[in-house]
C-alpha cells in the first residue's frame, strides 16, 4: 500500500504549479492568495483590491515530532465552484445560499519528513475560510500527533479597531466586550473577534465546524503578529490527534458596514447538512422557575424557599397557559443543590427529584395544559459525574415526555473540585469540545433539544445538529447587578451574535425592587427579542406575575407583554436597517408563518432619533404598526418604565420616526391588514 500511494503521489505531481495561487469569491471582491514563500506556508487576503490581511504564516508544532511549517512543495491543486440553497429548520431566514469558489492545495514536505497535508480555501462573497486536512500519512510515518501549537496568523493592520472579550478567564465567555486597537490588544481573546480596518472595512475572525480540537483564541505576539492560541488541555498540549483529522475552518467574515456582517451565513455554510431527520425539532418560548432564584425570592436548594416544588410548578404551568407561552423551565428539581451548589459537581443526581417535587404529577399536568417542560441538568462542570449518569439521565426525562433540556457547566474548569479550582480542563479545550459534542449527539438520539449554558462557543454545528437549539456563551441578562453596560448589547450582535443563537434571557419587566436590576428600559426588553438572535429557544425571563397588572380590580396582562406573545420564533427574512457596532442597531425580521414583520432597535447610552424607511414591505400592502417605545423622558438609569404604545397604519412608502432613550430601545410589530 505504501509503495502504491507513493507512486500515486509522484505520478500526479505537477512541477509547473506556481508558488502563488489566487482564489476569488464568486463576485470577485474577496481574494485570497496562498504563497509558498521560500517553501513556507503563507497566505494573504484582499477585498476590493485593498489589503485586508498581510502575509500570514500557517503551520503546526508538535510535542512528538518535527514542526510542520516549512520545506513544502505543491503536489497538485484542485479547484471547484459550489452553489446550493438550503433550508434551516430554525433560523433567521427560511433559505440560505451557500455559494463559493474553492481551491484545495495538496502539499508534501521535502527534506526527509515527507508528511502530507491539504490546505483548503473557500472564498464567499461575504468572506473566506480555510482549513488544514491531514490524511493518513505515507507508510512509516506516525499518525498519532500531539499538537503543541497551531501557527495560523491573521495579520490585519495593527491600527484596526477590535471588539472582543478576554480568554482563559474563570467566567469563561461572560465578560463585557472591550474595544482596543489591534496593536495594543491585551492578553488572549476569544472569537468571534470583530475588527474595523483603517481603510474602513469590517471583518470578524472566528471558526466553523469545531470538532475534536481546542477552541481557537487569538493573541498578539511580542513580534506583533496576530496568531491563534488553541485552548490547551490540562497536560499543556493543544490536542491529541489520530489521523485522518481536519481542523475547523478558520473564518473571516467581511463587510462594508458592521451591519453587513450580520447578514453573513458563512459559518453555518461551512458545516455539513444533517445526516438524519431532524424535522421533530421545534422552537420554543419558555417561562422559568428561574429568575426568582436570581432575585433571592426562591432557592435552588431545598428548604422554605425552594423554587422547584410541585405547587410552584403547577402554578407556573397555569401562568404559561394564561400568558400563551408554551414552555416552562424548572431548575433545582433534583438532588444535589443543597449547600454550595456551585461546588456540588459530584453530588448532582439527575434521576432523583427532591421529595417536594412530584415529577409525574407535574409532567402529566403540563401535557394536559399543552406546556412543554424544559428539563435542567446543572453539572457544575463535573463532566465525570454527568457522563456516569448518561444516558440514564436522558432516559429518565424521556419517560416523562420531556423533550427540551437546559444544561449548565458553572465553574472555572471542567472536572475541577470546586467553583474556583483551576485544576481541570478548560470548557473550550479538546476535552470540553468532545464532551459537548457527545451530549449533543446523544440528545439527538433521544429526540431531545438542548439549550447549553456555559457552553462551547457556537461554530455553526447546529446546521448538522439542529437539536442544539441555543446556548449561552456570553454575558447575558442573568449577569445583572450593574454588570452590563448599555453598550454591551449593541456590541453583542456584531461579535457573539456571529456565532449563532444566544440565550441572553430577555423579557425582564421588573426593574425596580432589587439590586440586580437590568440596565435597560422596558421597550429595550422587547427589542431584545428581535435585535439578538436567540436560536430556537427563547426565554420569557421574569417571574410571571410581573407580566400582569390590575385594572378595575381585575388582573390583566400588561400591554407591553403582547409584543412578547406576538414575536415569532422563526423567521423567513432578517434585514438590518441601521446600525454601527457599539452604538445602535435596528433590525427587521419577517415571520416564517405569516406576512407580518417585526422590528427591534437598541441604543447604547446615547438617546437617538431616526426615520425608518419601510421600503422592504410589500408593494401596495398595508400594515398595522404597533410601536412599543421609550418616552422622551425615559432612560435606563432613572426612568426605565418611561414607555408608550402607539398604533398607525403604514405602507412601504411610510417614513416612520422612532426614538430610543439612553440605554433604551424600540419594538414594532407590523401586521399585514391589506394585501397588495
Ligand atoms: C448557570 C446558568 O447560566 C444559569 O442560567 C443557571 O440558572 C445556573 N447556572 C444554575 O444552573
Amino acid at each position: 500500500m505504501g509503495i502504491f500511494s507513493n507512486f500515486f503521489r509522484l505520478f500526479t505531481r505537477n512541477r509547473n504549479i506556481p508558488d502563488e495561487l489566487t482564489l476569488e469569491s464568486p463576485n470577485g471582491r474577496c481574494k485570497v492568495f496562498f504563497h509558498l514563500k521560500n517553501s513556507d506556508l503563507t497566505y494573504r487576503a484582499e477585498r476590493d483590491n485593498k489589503r485586508l490581511i498581510n502575509t500570514s504564516r500557517l503551520g503546526f508544532e508538535f510535542t512528538n515530532q518535527a514542526p510542520l511549517k516549512h520545506g513544502f512543495r505543491i503536489i497538485r491543486v484542485m479547484r471547484k465552484s459550489f452553489n446550493e440553497t438550503w433550508k434551516p429548520i430554525v433560523g433567521e431566514e427560511d433559505s440560505i445560499i451557500n455559494k463559493y469558489n474553492e481551491i484545495a492545495i495538496y502539499l508534501e514536505e521535502t527534506g526527509g519528513h515527507e508528511r502530507i497535508l491539504t490546505l483548503r480555501f473557500r472564498a464567499f462573497d461575504d468572506g473566506f475560510a480555510f482549513r488544514y486536512e491531514f490524511p493518513i500519512q505515507p507508510s512509516g510515518l506516525d499518525n498519532e500527533w500531539i499538537i503543541k501549537d497551531e501557527l495560523t496568523e491573521f495579520n490585519f493592520d495593527l491600527n484596526s479597531a477590535t471588539w472582543s472579550i478576554p480568554a482563559y478567564q474563570p467566567d469563561r465567555y461572560e465578560y463585557l466586550y472591550e474595544k482596543h486597537h489591534l496593536g495594543s490588544l491585551p492578553s488572549f481573546r476569544h472569537t468571534p473577534l470583530t475588527l474595523k480596518t483603517p481603510n474602513g472595512q469590517y471583518a470578524a475572525i472566528h471558526e466553523a465546524s469545531l470538532y475534536n480540537y481546542g477552541a481557537m483564541t487569538l493573541k498578539l505576539t511580542a513580534e506583533n503578529r496576530f496568531k491563534t492560541d488553541i485552548t490547551p488541555l490540562y497536560d499543556g498540549s493543544r490536542a491529541h490527534i489520530m489521523l485522518p483529522w481536519t481542523t475547523p475552518w478558520r473564518t473571516i467574515i467581511v463587510g462594508d458596514t458592521s451591519t453587513e456582517l450580520l447578514t453573513s451565513r458563512m459559518v453555518l455554510n461551512l458545516n455539513d447538512p444533517p445526516r438524519e431527520d431532524f424535522s421533530w425539532v421545534k422552537p420554543l418560548k419558555f417561562l422559568g422557575i428561574w429568575w426568582a432564584m436570581f432575585v433571592g425570592e426562591y432557592t435552588w436548594a431545598t428548604g422554605d424557599r425552594h423554587g422547584a416544588t410541585t405547587e410552584h410548578a403547577l402554578e407556573y404551568i397555569d401562568y404559561c397557559r394564561r400568558l400563551g407561552i408554551s414552555g416552562l423551565l424548572i431548575e433545582g428539581w433534583n438532588r444535589g443543590w443543597d449547600g454550595s451548589w456551585v461546588d456540588n459537581g459530584d453530588k448532582f443526581d439527575f434521576t432523583t427529584p427532591t421529595p417536594d417535587f412530584d415529577i409525574k404529577k407535574i409532567t402529566d399536568h403540563a401535557r394536559l395544559s399543552n406546556v412543554e417542560i424544559v428539563g435542567h441538568h446543572e453539572t457544575a462542570g463535573s463532566v465525570r459525574n454527568y457522563e456516569r449518569q448518561l444516558p440514564r439521565a436522558f432516559e429518565y426525562y424521556r419517560d416523562f415526555g420531556i423533550k427540551y433540556i437546559k444544561l449548565g457547566y458553572v465553574g472555572a474548569r471542567m472536572n475541577s473540585h470546586s467553583f474556583h479550582d483551576t485544576h481541570g480542563e478548560f470548557h473550550h479545550s479538546q476535552f470540553g469540545v468532545n464532551h459537548y459534542q457527545m451530549v449533543t449527539e446523544l440528545a439527538a438520539k433521544y429526540g431531545m433539544c438542548l439549550n447549553i449554558h456555559e457552553p462551547i462557543k457556537g461554530t455553526g454545528i447546529e446546521r448538522t445538529f439542529p437539536n442544539l437549539l441555543t446556548r449561552e456563551g456570553a454575558r447575558g441578562q442573568e449577569y445583572e447587578g450593574g454588570g452590563i453596560t448599555p453598550e454591551h448589547f449593541v456590541i453583542i450582535p456584531f461579535t457573539r451574535g456571529l456565532a449563532g443563537g444566544f440565550d441572553m434571557t430577555p423579557g425582564l419587566f421588573d426593574m425596580t425592587n432589587y439590586l440586580r436590576r437590568t440596565t435597560s428600559t422596558l421597550a429595550r426588553q422587547l427589542a431584545f427579542y428581535i435585535c439578538v438572535w436567540h436560536g430556537g429557544m427563547v426565554m420569557v425571563a421574569d417571574r410571571p406575575w410581573q407580566y400582569f397588572e390590575e385594572q378595575n380590580g381585575f388582573e390583566v396582562i400588561k400591554p407591553a407583554f403582547h409584543f412578547i406573545q406576538d414575536v415569532p420564533l422563526n423567521f423567513s427574512k432578517s434585514k438590518p436597517l441601521l446600525g454601527e457596532i457599539g452604538e445602535f442597531l435596528v433590525i427587521a425580521r419577517k415571520d416564517r408563518e405569516s406576512e407580518d414583520w417585526f422590528i427591534g432597535g437598541l441604543t447604547n447610552e446615547n438617546p437617538r432619533n431616526f426615520t425608518l424607511n419601510l421600503d422592504f414591505l410589500d408593494d401596495g400592502a398595508e400594515y398595522l404598526a404597533t410601536l412599543y417605545s421609550d418616552t422622551h423622558d425615559a432612560s435606563y438609569r432613572d426612568n426605565p418604565y418611561g414607555f408608550e404604545i402607539k398604533t398607525e397604519t403604514v405602507t412601504r412608502d411610510t417614513l416612520l420616526p422612532i426614538f430610543m432613550a439612553s440605554g433604551g430601545g424600540i419594538a414594532i410589530s407590523l401586521k399585514k391588514i391589506k394585501k397588495s
